[in-house]
Order: structure tokens, then sequence, then C-alpha cells
């Protein structure tokens, strides 16, 4: 089969409103629903094109992308490389480890170098929440926000929301939106930027937002955010139609949080048995790195029909495809960016 080169869906943002008026993409926060719902739409075109034998496209040929991750990282920096090179970039990966971080520069320094070489999209990864907005403000291309500290991780949550649109459209789901499911989030809530992405994605598409963790990972107000908060797992299972676990990030814990990890297990771990608290069907989630045995058992992350957990990581490519796409569109002069100013 030959690759057909994808086309941008310029056409399907709501009349009078502009598609995608933002330089950047830093937090689920600062995107109105109907920009979450263009940039899902134009990840779908990818999802079709990642499943051809040629992925290769020239969208973004002659441009550079810089990925500069100053924490570690597995999908996110591989998918975002993919994404890059499937569309045609040249694409650079800066490990903070061998970079003159270590020698002491500061972020900002750092920001006016990447810019100095011209980079048109630069990607950020970095153990400060806030420090992605930082250097946003020092260049002058597009900056994505690959996770910063506990603030947000705003890919992970669009692409969990393709990959979660996908599983329910195999199940008959027609509704575009998320509009009558309820969503368990469940694990380290506190240090977790993939669910504070969430919470703020899958209420602006409409989904119920049930948090569940011990007392001492639950963050301060998180309960004026979501519909219920609980410290009891069984509770919070309860006709889920998703469920979504996070893993303890232990390397964000500056003491003991809880007791153990196998009472934390006991307490907290998805096991077969406690899926069948959720819906019937509900579909399980996790963004990875998993930590089996812990937060969720290996029978049920590997669980065919209900586990999306691969599924997510397939749509991680597409859907940074699309948001590379739809964030350089200006600087390559395609229509469909937002004809307009930059907000
Ligand atoms: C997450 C992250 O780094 O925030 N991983 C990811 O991007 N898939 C979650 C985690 O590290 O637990």
């Amino acid at each position: 089969m030959t690759s057909a080169t994808p086309s941008p869906a310029s056409s399907r943002f709501p009349a009078g409103r502009r598609a995608f008026p933002h330089r950047d993409l830093i937090a689920i926060g600062s995107l109105e629903r109907h920009e979450i719902l263009y940039l899902l739409a134009e990840a779908e075109q990818y999802v079709a094109f990642n499943r051809q034998a040629a992925k290769h496209a020239e969208t973004l040929a002659g441009l550079t992308i810089i990925n500069a991750f100053f924490e570690n990282s597995t999908r996110t920096l591989l998918s975002f490389e993919i994404a890059g090179k499937r569309l045609g970039a040249d694409v650079v990966n800066m490990h903070a480890a061998q970079s003159s971080v270590k020698k002491g520069e500061t972020l900002i320094d750092t920001a006016v170098t990447l810019n100095a070489m011209r980079a048109d999209a630069i990607v950020i990864r970095h153990g400060s929440s806030g420090a992605t907005q930082l250097i946003a403000d020092k260049v002058d291309c597009p900056v994505l926000n690959a996770g910063d500290g506990q603030h947000e991780h705003p890919t992970q949550a669009l692409l969990d929301a393709l990959a979660l649109r996908h599983a329910l459209r195999a199940k008959g789901h027609v509704a575009e939106d998320f509009t009558g499911l309820t969503v368990t989030i469940c694990g380290d809530i506190l240090h977790s930027r993939v669910a504070r992405s969430n919470i703020l994605c899958l209420q602006a598409m409409g989904a119920t937002v049930r948090l569940c963790a011990p007392p001492a990972l639950i963050p301060q107000g998180v309960e004026t955010m979501v519909a219920e908060v609980h410290n009891r797992f069984n509770a919070a299972l309860a006709g889920a139609d998703v469920v979504m676990m996070l893993r303890l990030q232990n390397e964000r814990m500056d003491g003991q949080f809880i007791p153990s990890p196998r009472e934390y297990r006991h307490l907290y771990g998805l096991t077969q048995d406690r899926l069948a608290l959720a819906a019937p069907d509900a579909v399980v989630m996790h963004p990875g790195p998993m930590n089996r045995g812990i937060e969720i058992d290996s029978d049920v992350a590997d669980m065919p029909g209900r586990s999306i957990i691969t599924g997510q990581v397939e749509m991680g490519v597409a859907m940074r495809m699309a948001c590379l796409d739809v964030l350089t569109r200006k600087a390559r002069g395609v229509a469909g960016w937002g004809d307009g100013e930059w907000l």
C-alpha cells in the first residue's frame, strides 16, 4: 500500500471560532472544549496514517524540532521523536544528563540557546511545575509541554482521550464526547501531572470524574475540581465505566506517603476481583510506566478487550503528530491554525 500524505482537517472547527489560536501547548487548562475536539479530530487522520506500511510524510520537511528532556522518559520522548520524523522534520533530542544543565546553566540560558539555534518547535519535559511556560516566554517558536513537575502533561490527556474514544467506538458508543461516562482515576494523584491534565480534559469532554487515593496522596482542595473524592477503592470503582490507574511517583515523594508497597497493593491495587465492581465492560487505562503487582495486576493490565494500555501508546504517536502539525501551521503558512493572532 502507498502512504497517502494526510491533509489538514481545517473545516472541523465551529463556525465563527478559530480552530487553534495558541502558539504553545502548555496546559489543558488553557484550552476550550472545541479546541480539544479539534486536536482529537486532527489526530484521527494520523491514526489511519500510522497503520499503513509506509508512514512518512513531508508535512514538516525542513523544520527542526528539539526535544529537550530534563527528566527520564520512554514513551513520551520516543513518541515525540517518531511523530516528528514521520512528518518529515529534523528531530534532535537533548538529554539533560548530557547537557550543560549539569554544568550549572540556568533554564533561561538553555532556552535562549535553543532559540538561537532556530528550532521550529521545542518539546520540553522538566521536573519543575511552570518550567515549560518559562521557556515558552523566552523563545520565538511553539513550545509543547511533555510534562512539567506536578503541573500538567497535556499531550498525555489528549492521547488518553483519543484512545478512550477509539475503545468506546469499538463498543458501539457513537457520541464524540464522554457525556454520561464515569471515570475513576486511582493512584498517586498528589504528584501526578497526568491526573491533573486528565481531570481537566475528561471533564471538558463531559465525563464525571472520581478520584481515589490514600488521604496523604490527595491534593488539598481537589474536591472542588471533581465530582467525588474517595479513600476507599471499592466505593470509587462502583459502576465506573473507565478505570485509570496511576503509578506511585516515588521520585517526587519527599518522605513516607504509604506504609508499604504491599499494603498499598492490598488497598489500592487493581485486581480482577476489584475490576468486577466497575461496570461490566469497564475500560482499563494506565499512562505507563506500570509497576505491575503494585497499582495494577498483570492479568488486568494485559486483559484483552478491557485494557487499552497499549492502545494509549499507539495513540500517543498520532496525537503528537497532530499537535506538531497544528502548532507549526502558522510558521508553514498553512490555513487552519486559527487565521488570526495568537492568544
Ligand atoms: C507519566 C509522566 O511522566 O508524568 N508518564 C508518561 O508520560 N507516560 C506518568 C508517570 O511517570 O507515572
